[in-house]
């Protein structure tokens, strides 16, 4: 809680004379014995955000307070419940497409926080709640920081994510604080941390313990008046100082610092693949500062991030940022008056991959789950996995040993029915069979609650048809989940012919509550990511036929930003699942999808791909690598140059935007930017590319279609261009601005 700061802020200022500015969002209180407080309270936003406008009235605040005489210290405080400062205005940062305007926004940055540095007195950063990005800077730039341990309390500089670096100065002056090796980690992951951890790292001088109930003020300023004498000043800072010489042990000579920039650059490189230029800029920013003045170093960063605020990747990134937005405020059916359910209890149907997945995840988020599978061994396998995942956790240090076991202890099991009546919702996820689960879903209806939500978790069948034997249809609905659980963010949410807007609604909202992503989907064959998915697949083994390598193939896709190849993904699916959805699609798409015999070919062979040990690749506790003898089993000319990449890329690009397309003419998603959604968070699609239809509005409906045209005429009728897409290069429209 951060009591009643806010409320004092506006009651001074309204009784402040020279306070002209109605919708200010800084007030100064006086303490005790000189010091004082600066209260940031944005208003009008839920969060304090660093607009423009923001800087611009804390630059002519700071202007005034380095003439005050009677400031013997001063404190910044949030005036929002649990929010210190949310960072920079995303929206200001997407307007920037200038490198110089760019540079020239982040010289304003830092030097209306280097302002806050060269005050007279020493300034607390009193930190509860976010505090990152710009928010984190500000901090930075303050004498001393202070942080309450609280579940909102988050510190970092997440601005790698959005494609940019930290440009008010934190790449110049969080290596200065906790050693290079530190600092870079944090900048480069944009991790956040705790103030715990915080606090252990030197970010923090001063962890204010969660059991401490006082108001964040009252200890802020206790910190104040702490700092105005100076033998406790001097005690912070050595204890500062002992945690920084401890960090920098390598960092004292020019070898050890080569070896630590040498690394970090060659780490990004693998983990980004070269497609993300903020990460390596953020490096050359603080090696730069190496050894220069703050200032020299401040410019340098200033020039970088000008580099990257205007770059497509930044643009991308941050749209990724909005489309996330969007996704959490969309109940899932437009202009809805339904309101979602409260659920607080579910049961599983079925203790197997899925459904210990989907246990785990449940019991993680503390709601009771109650497990159902045919026999006392089955439920193990179930019950076993989850407690994997948890301890993956807990190795991770990401969870303590007694909480782990706590929530286990939510998860129960159960042969029968017994404990399901009081659910809300459950989720069946049993044997993929389209007659055993109409024939479940008969028998659940009997067991649960006359108003609790039956969902399954099927990868490919009807929802409708799944709901046909079921007496109240409108409360069935699919949940979708991806493998593994626990990881995969997407959650596709069908809905069936007769699915109700209350069970959708509710659904969604259950989802977020879980921590997912989720997008609603019309019922339709491979509902939306496995339909995009099965004619890329196809696509891939079409081309394995036609001569190219299947380290050619999946190379390609690897460098176009895909986090694995199709072939590659193939195996990771199981070759058996892939075979069964392609024997589902070519049923529904037939005439536009010949499924490849190569898949047919490897199934026969026994080939299960990674579960099994072989499949394109062999699994066998050595490095993967590319099994020879599929070759010889598919009889494969190798014509290995026959493609080059950016043939392999387009063909298999293409041939999911066709279908992408399709399932926007045929409304199995609302928007573009629901498929962008299933894309990025249920396959990998690359991040910075913003999504596939982002990707094909970069290139313009024009060129789309003429690349459509273009494999048409050589690969046939599976490339025609959908018609949305020769409407929209008609009028040189964008999918996004279709009801995006
Ligand atoms: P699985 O074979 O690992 O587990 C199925 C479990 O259901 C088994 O433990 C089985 O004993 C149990 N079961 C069968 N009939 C039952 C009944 N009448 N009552 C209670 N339990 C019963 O299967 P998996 O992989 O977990 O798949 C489950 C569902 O999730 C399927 O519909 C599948 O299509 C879907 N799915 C699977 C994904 C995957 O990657 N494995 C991804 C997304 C969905």
């Amino acid at each position: 809680m951060v009591e009643n700061a806010s409320t004092e802020a506006k009651t001074e200022k309204k009784s402040q004379p020279g306070d002209e500015e109605a919708s200010s969002a800084l007030s100064l209180i006086p303490g005790t014995g000189g010091v004082y407080f600066l209260v940031i309270d944005v208003p009008g936003e839920m969060v304090n955000i660093l607009t423009e406008k923001v800087m611009k009235e804390l630059d002519r605040l700071l202007d005034e307070l380095k003439t005050r005489s009677d400031i013997k210290a001063l404190t910044i405080i949030s005036g929002k419940a649990d929010n210190f400062i949310a960072g920079a205005d995303v929206n200001e940062i997407q307007d920037i497409t200038d490198v110089v305007e760019g540079a020239e926004k982040a010289r304003q940055g830092q030097m209306v926080f280097q302002k806050i540095y060269e005050l007279p007195f020493p300034v607390i950063a009193a930190i509860q709640g976010a505090c990152v990005g710009g928010g984190f800077e500000l901090a930075l730039a303050c004498h001393f920081r202070i942080a309450k341990i609280h579940h909102k309390t988050k510190i970092g500089l997440p601005e790698v994510k959005l494609g940019i670096l930290p440009g008010f100065g934190g790449t110049q002056r969080l290596p200065r604080l906790i050693g290079l090796q530190r600092a870079l980690k944090l900048i480069l992951t944009g991790k956040l941390l705790d103030a715990r951890t915080a606090g252990n790292l030197g970010l923090v001088d001063k962890v204010i313990p969660v059991e401490h109930h006082g108001f964040m003020r009252a200890e802020a300023e206790e910190f104040a008046h702490h700092i105005l004498s100076k033998f406790k000043r001097h005690a912070y800072e050595n204890r500062r100082n002992v945690k920084r010489l401890q960090a920098i042990f390598l960092e004292s000579n020019a070898f050890g610092r080569k070896m630590i920039f040498d690394q970090a650059r060659k780490q990004t490189l693998r983990s980004t693949g070269g497609h993300y230029p903020a990460p390596l800029k953020a490096i050359d920013a603080v090696e730069f500062g190496v050894g220069r003045s703050l200032e020299q170093g401040l410019e340098m960063e200033a020039k970088l991030l000008g580099e990257l605020v205007a770059t497509s990747v930044s643009k991308n990134l941050i749209g990724l940022f909005h489309l996330n937005e969007a996704l959490k405020k969309d109940p899932g059916v437009e202009k809805t008056k339904s309101e979602p359910a409260e659920i607080a209890q579910v049961s599983v149907l079925g203790a197997g991959v899925m459904g210990g997945g989907i246990a785990q995840l449940l019991a993680y988020k503390d709601l009771p789950v109650r497990m159902k599978d045919i026999n006392q061994k089955a439920l193990d396998v179930g019950l076993a996995r989850a407690k994997k995942i948890f301890q993956q956790a807990v190795d991770k240090r990401k969870l303590s040993a007694s909480e782990m076991q706590r929530k286990m202890t939510l998860i129960t099991g159960t042969t029968n029915y017994s404990g399901f009546a009081g659910a809300e919702l459950v989720i069946e996820a049993i044997v993929e069979n389209l007659e055993v689960k109409k024939a479940v879903f008969a028998e659940l209806e009997a067991e649960m609650s006359d108003t609790a939500i039956l969902a399954s978790n099927t990868s490919s069948l009807s929802i409708t048809e799944i709901a046909s034997g079921v007496k109240k249809p409108d409360r069935v609905i699919g949940f979708h989940f991806f493998n593994p659980v626990h990881r995969m963010p997407l959650l596709e949410v069908i809905r069936g012919d007769k699915t109700s807007e209350k069970t959708t609604v509710t659904a969604v909202a259950f989802a977020k509550k879980i921590g997912k992503i989720p997008v609603v989907v019309k019922n339709s064959p491979g509902f939306l990511v496995n339909r995009i998915l099965g004619p890329y697949i196809n696509e891939s083994a079409l081309l394995l036929a036609e001569g190219a390598t299947i380290d050619e193939i999946d190379k390609a896709m690897v460098g176009f930003g895909m986090p694995m190849g199709p072939l590659n993904l193939l195996d990771e699916i199981g070759i058996d699942v892939g075979y069964k959805v392609a024997g589902i699609l070519q049923e529904s798409f037939g005439d536009r999808i010949t499924p490849s015999p190569i898949i047919e070919t490897m199934f026969n062979d026994g080939r299960l791909g990674k579960k099994g040990g072989k499949g394109f690749y062999i699994y066998d506790g050595k490095k993967k690598r590319v099994d020879k003898q599929v070759y010889e089993l598919i009889g494969h000319r190798n014509q290995s140059n026959k493609f080059s990449t950016e043939d392999i890329q387009s063909r298999l690009v293409f041939v999911m935007l066709k279908e992408a397309v399709l399932c926007l003419e045929e409304k199995v998603v609302r928007r573009a930017r629901d498929v962008d959604a299933g894309m990025i968070f249920g396959t990998g699609f690359p991040p910075f590319r913003g999504g596939l239809m982002k990707y094909a509005d970069d290139l313009t409906a024009q060129k789309c279609l003429s690349i459509f045209n273009e494999l048409a005429l050589i690969y046939g009728e599976r490339f025609e261009p959908p018609k949305m897409v020769s409407v929209l290069a008609e009028k040189k429209g964008q999918f996004y601005s279709e009801k995006a």
